[in-house]
């Protein structure tokens, strides 16, 4: 009896806790389809229109997507997968908590940095939102391209460190960089930046909303979450999205070269933050599978039931509303793809992630391609399915690795050539036209590996198409950053200021790269140019034909002579011109010499004394000669400081160039001004008087009083700078300190002499 008394409550007490099990299992949802892992099961499933607009019209141009179509694509992303996007905020504060200058062992600077946002109806910036740490190369040309992620590595290391979870509802989330691809990254010139999810949005059902969503006031309120709610995702996405606020801060960081990567459910995140923040320039999301690139109505893999089942805090709650229905979702991956579309995106899958779904990663940017090619970019074919281990695409890329769910050394060493080629190459580029003339000198010191990426011969075309017909390129202007589009027969060049030059220089660096023929025919025209130029005296007009004007004299106004002479010494012995022929080398060392000649001939002799340069001379007698109005008959103490280097750099043993040599050092030893100085106001240029100022020069000496000159447009010589006219005071150099140069160098070139 006791037995049967006992047993009949226990009994009931199992019915009651079924019954309450079973409840809270409703709430939680139902459980989901389980996962189809078999490609002969995947069901038929029709996919929406990247370009088509919900009221039925295909945009059909670059316009129509940008302003019809993607906004109505990104709204449609908010409200049925990730929740609205939180906008930037208005009150905020960063501090780098930490910056370490030699960390890794002095491979990187190291910074962590703190986003403080204020407390709701507060208006001081007081509580952490976002916290990251970013490792920037030493010992590089600066500002660096960068990578960004959540979670990359575990930033409470001193150097990149796989992280482990930090947080106790998901044990299993895989970090990925470790010390030698964090040192990889770093060595080819790359920041490496990683994002904490603890102050942003834990990865937690109770407590994701506990961060930056709560401080922007989007956490869940008592009533429950709005459809459209953020979840961590949409967090985690901002916060990628803030880091590039920073990085548009940090001078080491060229913000114009972020790319955001992430894996797995942080490849959810970069995608999404990709998609709404168009200043990355780049996307690289790895294993993203489903609710990242995988397409959400292949049936295969995880679904839109098991995800939202099991990360119910990772999407808006609209999402789950497509549990085991996705094919009544108004979008699909392929279109979050197309969002990021012309940018240049990489999908990785790996052979064993099924539950990625690796053919959805890859049919999704096939299905995005129509955008990228309506924006003027390459999209993916259907087919050929890609090989295991063969990356596919160019500016849109994918690639199958063999292995398992992982960010692995194989993945990054790929993601780092496809940031080379789609980032680097492009911002090395972009800078280099944006200079307002061609720098020669800077495109020199860019890499092999630069000259023969495509955007190096955007470039190259560029500057080809600029030559004129005599074989010359046109001053001031930087004939890499844009196509000639005039009329050709209106191209003009000159020697003036650097030009054709620079040109010169920079495609022979690029035909030795890349071979290009187009760049070996130019280059020969345009040293057919600059030797056919020469006078028979030995000299250089400004252009040629030299014309009837001043500029037909040989010039040594702003460096043309000796910068076309170093230019001739240049070339046959540097492996950049090595295509010449023997015989075209021979006349560039012929035409060189012929150029030294000249120079000695034109020295100027006062009373007898060697002296130095005027800024032209006569193409025949080898006499001064005048320019423009203010450029009258005199001695340079600018001009001829460079010509007195070049004679130096020859280290040559002919004793008529020692005596140039010593002639012109002498010059400039005695005509040094002392006790002056020169001083810019906004508007104006006064030359007082300074006791004990160091030395300066004028940039016009009188001949024979060897008095300094100035003169205004009206041709009249006077004494001093101040009886010009303010335009002329102020729009030319009228003194630097020239001879302070010549006279370090000459000390020099004395020694043992
Ligand atoms: C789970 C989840 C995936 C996610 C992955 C990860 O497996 O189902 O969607 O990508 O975690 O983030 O590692």
């Amino acid at each position: 009896m006791k037995a049967r008394s006992t047993k009949a409550p226990r009994v009931r007490a199992l019915i009651r806790a079924w019954v309450i099990l079973a409840t809270v299992l409703s709430c939680l949802g139902a459980t989901p389809r389980r996962a189809n892992h078999d490609e002969a099961k995947v069901a038929p499933y029709v996919l929406p229109d990247p370009l088509r607009l919900e009221d039925g019209r295909r945009v059909a141009s670059a316009q129509g997507w940008e302003r019809d179509r993607r906004p109505e694509l990104l709204r449609l992303f908010e409200s049925q997968v990730y929740g609205r996007f939180p906008p930037a905020p208005k009150i905020f504060r960063w501090r780098v908590v930490r910056e370490e200058a030699r960390a890794m062992d002095g491979l990187a600077t190291r910074r962590d940095v703190v986003l403080d946002l204020p407390e709701p109806g507060s208006s001081e910036p007081s509580t952490p939102v976002l916290r990251f740490t970013v490792f920037i190369p030493n010992r590089v040309e600066q500002p660096v391209p960068a990578f960004v992620g959540v979670h990359l590595f575990d930033t409470s290391k001193p150097a990149p460190t796989p992280a482990v979870a930090r947080d106790p509802d998901h044990t299993s989330f895989p970090e990925n960089v470790g010390d030698e691809v964090g040192r990889s990254i770093l060595r080819r010139g790359y920041a490496l930046a990683s994002l904490d999810t603890q102050e942003l949005a834990p990865d937690s059902t109770n407590n994701y909303a506990n961060g930056a969503l709560r401080l922007l006031g989007l956490a869940p309120s008592a009533a429950g979450r709005a459809d459209d709610a953020p979840g961590a995702l949409g967090a985690w996405a901002w916060g990628l999205a803030r880091s590039l606020d920073y990085f548009s801060t940090d001078r080491s960081v060229d913000s114009s070269a972020v790319v955001v990567i992430g894996h797995s459910r942080m490849g959810k995140a970069a995608l999404w933050a990709g998609a709404n923040d168009p200043r990355f320039a780049a996307i690289i999301a790895n294993g993203s599978g489903c609710g990242g690139a995988a397409l959400s109505k292949r049936d295969f893999g995880e679904t839109v039931g098991i995800i939202t089942h099991a990360f119910p805090h990772w999407f808006c709650p609209q999402f789950a509303n497509f549990a085991d229905h996705e094919e009544r979702l108004p979008v699909d991956q392929h279109q979050l793809i197309a969002l990021l579309a012309p940018r240049p995106v990489y999908l990785a899958s790996a052979e064993k992630d099924s539950w990625a779904d690796p053919k959805g990663e890859f049919l999704a940017a096939v299905h995005a391609s129509p955008v990228f090619q309506i924006l003027g970019t390459e999209g993916l074919p259907t087919s050929p399915e890609p090989a295991l281990d063969q990356p596919i695409g160019t500016r849109l890329r994918y690639h199958l690795r063999r292995g398992r769910h992982d960010l692995t050394e194989v993945d990054w060493a790929r993601f780092l050539g496809f940031a080379e080629a789609e980032v680097r190459h492009p911002a090395i580029a972009r800078r280099l036209a944006s200079h307002e003339r061609l720098d020669a000198a800077a495109a020199l010191r860019q890499s092999h590996t630069w000259f023969a990426s495509r955007s190096a011969a955007v470039l190259a075309t560029n500057v080809l198409s600029h030559q004129s017909s005599h074989g010359a390129w046109p001053k001031n202007t930087n004939t890499a950053a844009a196509p000639y589009t005039g009329d050709p027969a209106q191209r003009r060049g000159t020697f003036d200021n650097g030009a054709t030059l620079g040109e010169l220089r920079f495609l022979a660096r690029f035909q030795r790269v890349t071979g290009d023929k187009p760049a070996r025919a130019a280059l020969q025209r345009g040293l057919h140019h600059i030797l056919e130029a020469q006078y028979a005296s030995g000299g250089w007009p400004q252009s040629y034909p030299p014309g009837s004007g001043y500029a037909r004299h040989i010039t040594f106004n702003d460096n043309t002579m000796v910068r076309i002479l170093e230019f001739l010494r240049e070339v046959p012995r540097s492996p950049d011109f090595a295509f010449l022929e023997p015989e075209r080398l021979e006349e560039c060392r012929a035409a060189f010499n012929r150029g030294i000649d000249c120079i000695l001939q034109c020295q100027v002799r006062v009373e007898g004394v060697l002296t130095v340069w005027c800024a032209q001379h006569d193409a025949i007698t080898f006499e001064p000669r005048p320019a423009r109005s203010f450029e009258p008959v005199s001695l340079s103490g600018a001009e001829s400081a460079r010509v007195l280097h070049l004679l130096m750099d020859l280290k040559s043993d002919r004793p008529d160039i020692h005596q140039a040599i010593r002639a012109g050092a002498a010059w400039f030893a005695r005509s040094a001004l002392p006790d002056l100085y020169v001083v810019r106001s906004d508007d104006d240029v006064l030359v007082i008087a300074e006791p004990g100022a160091p030395p300066i020069w004028a940039r016009f000496y009188d001949i024979p009083t060897n008095r300094p000159i100035f003169t205004g447009r009206d041709g009249v010589v006077r004494g001093s700078l101040a009886e010009i006219e303010h335009e002329r005071r102020n729009g030319y150099a009228w003194y630097g300190t020239w001879g302070q140069d010549v006279a370090r160098r000459f000390a020099d070139w004395s020694v043992g002499r």
